[in-house]
């Protein structure tokens, strides 16, 4: 069943290519976004003054990468909110909001709960779901399945993937309906999200440095992930990951964050991953990884090809081979994910079912 891999973790971070080619490939006429075949209008997408993204753990971040692409293209409010939370804080949702719920499982009870007070409130929900038939998605008022296929080990990663590929989409055909994408722009969108396929392809073909890395962070008490912008929301999956298999404390922050706190816990050789993919905030993030490298940490830098790195600024250096700043969450993700395995692995852990956690979530 594992396909020859010694976990399902490790087969479902390779089986990511196909579940994005699954996930995208049927949506596209033309090549442009086009939900005819899942029964969404769109409407769905112009009625709207504001979205509300609604999830918990793995899916409420690939909400934080969705808002940061969306947002600044629509320009409209967008909200991430963790489902355990917005269902108890009387959350301002009304008729012209739309509500995007994710859930791999679609058994979530928060998520769920998010969902009914959401349709309460006269508010339209999207779902997007990976499980068909499950609950979420048939209270839903819309489905976009995501076709990650069944994922077995309980730490998320195919379903994260297609997750973004979801959003990425669901942004794109939102753009055009609201008139801030021509067709030109929105199958422009579309090549470069294809284009990520090949290079998550690339970063599967190349593990051997990852593996190194993580016999680094497996001596770690504690790790840090640091970004800005869309780097700062791949960071705190990242980090996330890494805590839940490999027991290791891991904090993701907003890098400019660091020095009001943060940065007192800096000693050395204290793993920081850093991740400086977005151009126009590189010098920035560049400018706080050195901070962090002077009080000795040991810095795995993550950025785009092409960087011009110096040894003042890390210890090891992984590039993803994706030109555009919007598009690097796929590969920087697989990276992380191959870390967070390695890292579990090597500490002798029960990767696929680490201790406390159940794969669906249906107490509250
Ligand atoms: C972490 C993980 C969890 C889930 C969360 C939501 O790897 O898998 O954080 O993402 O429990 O589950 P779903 O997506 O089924 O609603």
């Amino acid at each position: 069943k594992k396909n020859g891999y010694p976990h399902y973790m490790l087969k479902e971070i390779h089986e990511q290519p196909e579940a994005l080619r699954n996930t995208i490939l049927p949506r596209l006429r033309e090549g442009i976004p086009d939900f005819s075949e899942d029964e969404i209008p769109d409407e769905l997408f112009s009625f709207c003054d504001k979205i509300a993204i609604v999830a918990c753990g793995t899916a409420m971040y690939a909400g934080m990468v969705g808002k940061a692409l969306i947002e600044p293209i629509i320009k409209i409010p967008v909200s991430v909110n963790i489902a355990s939370e917005f269902r108890y804080e009387n959350p301002l949702v009304d008729a012209r909001t739309l509500v995007i719920v994710i859930s791999q499982s679609g058994e979530t009870i928060d998520t769920l709960a998010a969902l009914h007070l959401s349709k309460e409130r006269g508010a339209k929900v999207l779902s997007v779901v990976n499980v068909k038939g499950s609950t979420i998605a048939r209270e839903s008022d819309y489905v976009f399945y995501t076709h990650a296929g069944p994922e077995i080990a309980v730490a998320s990663t195919k379903a994260y993937m297609v997750q973004l590929a979801s959003l990425y989409l669901i942004g794109c055909r939102m753009s055009m309906v609201r008139g801030k994408f021509s067709q030109k722009d929105a199958g422009e969108f579309v090549s470069r999200l294809l284009d990520t396929i090949p290079a998550v392809q690339k970063i599967l073909e190349n593990k051997a440095k990852l593996k190194t890395a993580a016999s680094i962070l497996a001596k770690a008490k504690d790790a840090f992930f640091v970004g800005r912008g869309l780097d700062y929301a791949f960071s705190l999956e990242g980090s996330l990951k890494l805590k839940e298999i490999s027991y290791i404390h891991a904090e993701a922050y907003a890098a400019g964050e660091l020095k009001h706190g943060t940065i007192a816990l800096i000693e050395e050789n204290t793993p920081v991953i850093a991740v400086a993919t977005q151009d126009h905030i590189y010098g920035k993030t560049i400018s706080n990884i050195k901070e962090v490298k002077a009080r000795g940490a040991f810095v795995i830098l993550i950025t785009k090809q092409h960087a011009e790195i110096t040894d003042d600024i890390c210890d090891m250096h992984f590039s993803v081979p994706v030109p555009h700043d919007r598009f690097t969450v796929f590969p920087v993700a697989v990276i992380l994910q191959l870390l967070a395995y390695y890292t579990s692995d090597m500490k002798g852990l029960n990767v696929d079912k680490p201790r406390n956690l159940a794969k669906s979530v249906t107490v509250e």
